[in-house]
């Protein structure tokens, strides 16, 4: 059973038609970059698999659970036990201090672990920095809190919104390696909504998003075949 399966997804805005006859399928551990032009709608596809925007039309499945027939209570639940975000804006609260910023997913789920906050503070190479405000931090070192904290809770599967996209490129590679390293470790599967041809190289797969909807990358020559015409 897929980790992640979305069926034909659909999403506008007022008259625009942002995407339709999305279809996705994410193994556990797998990691995907999805690739677009800006304004192709990766964060709102992004957004719509985690059920924090509402599709037209389509399903997504969870671990098993349909995220399209929740409440919004049980979809919190089940985004909280399973899902890590690193949003394109960094989406830190800004009167939590760094430790309790990343502890926060933890707090939710009611298991606050202190130690492992203080594991993920120095795989991000923030330690020592726990007891910060957000305002006192640099943009990669925001960014890595912010990645702290999609993976402190070992989410079965991580959305990451261009996690390096606000940082210059020798922060943006460190950041990226330490993204990938740390999902690969915890064997969290990824979607990675990315512009970066080393992210790209490094996934298992790419796909594209454009007005012909989620397609293998064509430049991704190591893509295998789609197993059938819409489902990949
Ligand atoms: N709340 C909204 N209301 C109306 N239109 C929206 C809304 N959010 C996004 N859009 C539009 O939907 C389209 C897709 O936006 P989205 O942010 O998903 O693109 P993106 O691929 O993530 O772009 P980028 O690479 O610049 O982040 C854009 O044309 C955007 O203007
Ligand atoms: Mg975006």
């Amino acid at each position: 059973m897929a980790l992640l399966e979305a069926t034909g997804l659909r999403k506008s805005y007022g008259q625009s038609v942002i995407f339709e006859g999305i279809d996705l399928q994410l193994a556990a551990g797998e990691l995907v970059a999805l690739l677009g032009e800006s304004g192709s709608g990766k964060s709102t596809l992004l957004n719509c698999l985690a059920g924090l925007d509402t599709l037209d039309a389509g399903r997504v499945l969870l671990a098993g659970a349909d995220l399209t027939v929740m409440n919004d209570s049980q979809r919190a639940l089940l985004r909280r036990a399973q899902l890590g975000f690193v949003f394109q804006a960094f989406h830190v609260l800004p009167h939590l201090n760094v430790a309790d910023n990343v502890g926060l997913p933890l707090l939710l789920l009611r298991r606050p672990d202190p130690a492992r906050v203080a594991e993920m503070l120095a795989a991000v190479g923030l330690e020592g920095l726990g007891q910060r405000l957000p305002r006192q931090l640099s943009g990669g070192q925001l960014q890595r809190v912010a990645i702290a904290r999609a993976l402190v809770h070992k989410p079965a599967l991580v959305l990451a919104d261009e996690p390096t996209g606000n940082l210059d490129a020798r922060h943006a590679g460190a950041v990226l390696d330490l993204l990938l390293a740390q999902v690969r470790q915890q064997g969290s599967a990824c979607l990675l909504v990315t512009h970066s041809e080393r992210a790209a190289e490094r996934a298992d797969r790419c796909l594209k998003l454009d007005d012909q909807g989620l397609n293998l990358d064509p430049a991704d020559d190591r893509s295998p075949p789609p197993r059938s015409s819409h489902v990949y």
